[in-house]
């Protein structure tokens, strides 16, 4: 059938067959069929959804796009977790190391950030020297030798996904369940996991702002893993404000050392060990989840986490040092604090106006293909219920060469001042679980 055929039917409400979906995502990444053909697909997928089976198809296409990495020579049940993208969100960083040290592989393929969220891959880039472009055989030795690898995206790692991605970006076509599960998931399956744990983010700072589009994202998510015979646990948690109390690449570095240092946030800290109890029961490593969090918990204070991460780092090129010394990261050349207009307290905020704000600086991308200043970013002082003085800073912002005045009016606007203390929102909200017993 021609592209063209596919696109008109998906336009107009059909069900396509997985056959066509599959020559649809093989025609792209050969280059028959063209961008604008699967930019129109995409906008058709936006508004006329896709089936169970649709869905289950563009994974399948786009995973088997590429290489399915084969890990069976590393011992254990491998385990990653997959954040769906926020504000601050730093927790793969102390996460994976804390899991490796607990005695489960973690192989993970991370992304880079774009628009407001952050990513993982930028956030490792500010270490000096760290490189996320490691051959795969590179890749499958580190998680046999340290229990972890971090990297990037290779060009055999579900290809169809990375073309497609960088196409929907451009096209007012991310923010769609089907696409985005198909798109993690691809990925994912193709890392060489036995299980996952997923953290799909609800609110301002989210893909999905409201809680019942993260239901329908996280099981489709869970059930696109367990038919392929893995074991996924999804996290509904709160993304309706900064995650910790810093956002931007070297910052975020600089937090989750604190956190491997056994400090940091208390968010951080409950999300590290919540989704690290998590992997851990998936690896057969912990009894239950209260064995698992001890055992996380045990590994973030007795310094194993902090040392495994030592090692990744090492086993990457990057500078070890910056974990006693974190002075040694990118540091912005000044600092600019943003005052509360008003007293009172703080209401709600716009977790992703604040991750604009940073990215307004340098600290993320508007497009795929710019560069990020790892020095920018945003120290966040306030939370949801905290009281505030007129004229007490809201956040300050680690300026570099760009952005400082867009980013202080993004930042000043993000705070919902009110008269009343409102409740903490919680942190977690539902979870959902799948796959072989
Ligand atoms: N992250 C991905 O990898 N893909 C999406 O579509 C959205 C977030």
């Amino acid at each position: 059938m021609r592209a063209y055929d596919l696109i008109k039917q998906k336009r107009d409400g059909s069900v396509l067959r997985s056959e066509d979906v599959r020559a649809l995502v093989d025609g792209y990444v050969a280059g028959t069929v063209a961008d604008y053909q699967m930019a129109a697909f995409a906008m058709a997928v936006f508004f006329r959804g896709m089936s169970r089976d649709e869905t289950v198809g563009l994974t399948q296409a786009m995973l088997h796009s590429g290489i399915v990495v084969d890990l069976s020579e590393v011992p254990g049940i491998k385990v990653d977790k997959h954040s769906t993208g926020g504000v601050g969100d730093k927790i793969s960083l102390p996460l994976a190391p804390a899991v490796a040290a607990c005695g489960v592989p973690v192989p993970m393929v991370s992304g880079r950030g774009l628009g407001h969220t952050g990513g993982t891959l930028d956030k490792l880039e500010s270490i000096p020297g760290f490189t996320v472009d490691l051959p795969l055989a590179d890749y499958r030795r580190l998680v046999r030798e340290l229990g972890c690898c971090l990297i990037g995206q290779t060009k055999e790692i579900a290809p169809a996904d990375k073309k497609l991605y960088a196409l929907r970006d451009v096209t007012a076509t991310v923010d769609c369940v089907p696409l985005i599960a198909s798109s993690i998931m691809s990925k994912k399956l193709a890392e060489g996991i036995d299980a996952l744990v997923l953290d799909v983010k609800v609110g301002s700072g989210a893909f999905m702002k409201q809680r019942s589009d993260a239901v329908v994202l996280a099981r489709t998510m869970v059930e696109l893993g367990a038919g392929m015979g893995k074991r996924v646990v999804a996290r509904l948690t709160s993304m309706e404000q900064p995650l910790g109390a810093l956002v931007g690449n070297a910052l975020e570095v600089r937090e989750s050392i604190e956190v491997l240092r056994g400090g940091g946030p208390p968010d951080i800290v409950e999300l590290t060990v919540e989704l690290g109890a998590e992997m851990l029961v998936l690896g057969q490593v912990a009894n239950d989840l209260d064995d698992g969090r001890a055992r996380i918990t045990t590994s973030l204070r007795d310094g194993s986490a902090l040392e495994r991460f030592g090692r990744i780092i090492e086993a990457q090129r990057g500078d070890r040092r910056v974990l006693d010394d974190p002075r040694r990261l990118p540091t912005a050349p000044r600092t600019q604090p943003v005052p509360a207009p008003r007293t009172g307290f703080i209401g709600a905020v716009d977790a992703e106006a604040v991750g604009v704000a940073s990215m307004l600086l340098g600290g993320g991308r508007q497009r795929a293909a710019d560069t990020v200043d790892p020095r920018v970013g945003i120290e966040v002082h306030k939370r949801i219920g905290d009281r505030v003085e007129a004229g007490e800073p809201l956040v300050t912002l680690h300026v570099g060469d760009v952005g400082v005045e867009a980013a202080a009016a993004r930042a000043r606007d993000a705070f919902r001042i009110d008269d009343a203390r409102p409740p903490a929102p919680a942190l977690f909200l539902e979870r959902l679980s799948g796959g072989p017993a």
